[in-house]
């Protein structure tokens, strides 16, 4: 796909004798947003850890804008533009959010701009702050932010790096409705400013509010790829969860 800015093909992971993800393939064009959906267990965080380098795929190919990007470190993926956030984000006890946001942008360049507090800086870290509703806990560590918060926090953390291009695991997971409301807001605009999206997420109605794709998996591999308003309408989806509420209700 020549506007493809991440492809992914063929991609396999074991853990030991659990094969977590067997034959993964799909395309993201520059722009999208696209939900990626399966039941719990599926391989989404293994698939979005594979993405952003956190550890290798045992086969087949990650092209980020039309570089094999298969068996680089989280760093070096990172510095070409693609980042990512998890499911439960842990954050350091001992520094606040202001000094995490200077920290991470100095991680891209180089020791040196970790003293650096220039007036852009300074400038630039205020703006995110007051776009996540962080500003009135800038000063606090950032191991006490609310769940909440902490994944806004990480949101703000990954757009410090500059990216192309972020995944996020599921950002409004143990969210207040309110900050849920505020994230949609939120992931529109960065997504406006040229940042393709792929996003873990579980509620529908975020996702059809957000997501003009969607990318189903089902036990490692990818069963669908529509539209949100076309999955209740796709049989495979619809029995991938269904199966799996039939499955607990037995075990129950
Ligand atoms: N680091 C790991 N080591 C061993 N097994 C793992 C690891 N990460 C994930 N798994 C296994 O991979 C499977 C899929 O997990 P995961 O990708 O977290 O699913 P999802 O995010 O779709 O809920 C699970 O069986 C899980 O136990
Ligand atoms: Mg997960």
């Amino acid at each position: 796909m020549p506007d493809s800015v991440l492809a992914i093909e063929g991609v396999a992971k074991s853990f030991g004798a659990n094969q977590v993800l067997a034959n993964v393939g799909f395309s993201i064009s520059k722009g999208e947003i696209v939900g990626l959906l399966g039941p719990n267990g599926c391989g989404k965080s293994t698939l979005l850890n594979l993405i952003s380098g956190v550890f290798p795929a045992d086969a087949g190919i990650l092209a980020f804008q039309g570089e094999n990007m298969t068996g680089q470190s989280m760093d070096q993926i990172a510095r070409r533009g693609l980042v990512r956030t998890f499911q439960l984000p842990s954050m350091p006890r001992r520094m606040t959010v202001a000094e995490l946001l200077h920290g991470a942008a100095a991680r891209g360049a180089g020791f040196g701009s970790l003293f650096r507090r220039d007036a852009s800086e300074m400038a630039e870290i205020d703006g995110l702050l007051d776009e996540l509703a962080l500003s009135h806990v800038r000063h606090l560590p950032a191991a006490s932010l609310s769940g909440g918060q902490k994944k806004l926090l990480s949101i703000a953390l990954a757009l410090r790096a500059s990216p192309r291009m972020i995944c996020l695991d599921e950002p409004t997971a143990g969210v207040h409705p309110n900050l849920r409301h505020h994230m949609v807001g939120l992931l529109r605009r960065i997504n406006a400013s040229g940042i393709t999206l792929l996003i873990v997420e579980h509620d529908m109605h975020f996702i059809r509010e957000l997501c003009s794709r969607c990318v189903v998996m089902d036990r490692g591999a990818v069963i669908a790829d529509c539209k949100p308003s076309e999955l209740t309408s796709n049989e495979q989806v619809v029995e991938a969860y269904l199966g799996n509420a039939r499955q607990k209700r037995a075990m129950a």
